[in-house]
């Protein structure tokens, strides 16, 4: 359905009576959003108070999927929760603002921030992810230039919905945040990949100051798993493991 759509929200929550409903959709094109900034408002705050309000109605818990953009990276260490949010662009502002109207509407949703998500979803999109470009980077004969002033937590999918799972059959409420196991700069990611996929193609670090993007982005995001870990959840592990399972799996699935 439409999440943006009141009358296909309340129909769907009406008919399937869930306890749960997990929302991962989101209008995640970040420098497009400084355009279309209501666009992003529409799905990533407004279809957020359609589905708290078709929630609440029946009764089901939400579980709303956030992102490390609500911070503005300046602390220069991995964000808690109980960190000040400071979103510096149209989509960031537009995902606290989802946050904000499932707590408004909601006394228990349960928020779960992560970062920088890679998954083999990505095989079947056009979008893909960081991985995917990597790699199909690697197969050109230009060098490739990665930022290496911005940090971030790159989270593997099927551990971020093992832990959402876990989170939910424990009861756990609020905001949660569940990022990779490694902060890590775009180009050190990059590296990373490269060398789990036994490539070697020409990979140089830019900055931001030389590749300008119209949305700001925060310089350091990586999120802490502090509160993840001290409510009993399985640390999430290095990202050479989590790349090294992504790598196995896209294989896998290749070949099938
Ligand atoms: N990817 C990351 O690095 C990252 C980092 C931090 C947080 N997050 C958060 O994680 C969640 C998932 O992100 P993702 O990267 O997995 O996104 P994704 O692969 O692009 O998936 C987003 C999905 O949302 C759907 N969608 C968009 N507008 C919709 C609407 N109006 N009604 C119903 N569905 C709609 C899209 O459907 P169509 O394909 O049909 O448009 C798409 O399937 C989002 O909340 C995002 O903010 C992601």
């Amino acid at each position: 359905m439409d999440i943006t759509s009141v009358a296909a929200v309340e129909q769907a929550v009406a008919s399937f009576d869930p306890q749960i409903v997990l929302n991962a959709a989101a209008y995640n094109q970040v420098d497009v959003a400084e355009n279309e900034p209501a666009a992003a408002f529409q799905v990533n705050a407004l279809a957020v108070r359609n589905l708290a309000l078709a929630c609440r109605q029946c009764g089901a818990q939400l579980v709303h999927f956030s992102t490390d953009y609500v911070f503005d990276g300046m602390a220069g260490r991995p964000y808690t929760e109980a960190d000040a949010t400071h979103p510096l662009g149209a989509y960031a502002v537009s995902k606290l603002g989802g946050e904000l109207y499932a707590q408004a509407y909601l006394a228990n949703p349960l928020i779960v921030r992560t970062s920088g998500v890679f998954g083999p979803g990505a095989l079947q999109t056009a979008r893909g992810n960081f991985i995917e470009l990597m790699l199909r980077l690697a197969g050109d004969t230009k060098t490739i230039r990665v930022t290496e002033d911005h940090v971030a937590s790159p989270t593997y999918a099927p551990l971020l919905a093992a832990r959402t799972a876990d989170l939910v059959e424990k009861g756990v409420t609020g905001v949660v945040h569940c990022g990779g196991g490694t902060p890590i700069s775009w180009y050190e990611y990059a590296k990373l990949i490269f060398q789990e996929a036994g490539l070697t193609p020409a990979l140089k670090p830019t900055t931001e100051r030389e590749y300008r993007t119209p949305a700001r982005r925060p310089k350091f995001s990586a999120l802490s798993n502090s509160r993840l870990e001290s409510l009993g959840l399985e640390p999430m592990p290095p990202l050479p493991v989590a790349v090294r399972s992504y790598l196995q799996m896209r294989k896998r699935l290749l070949a099938a």
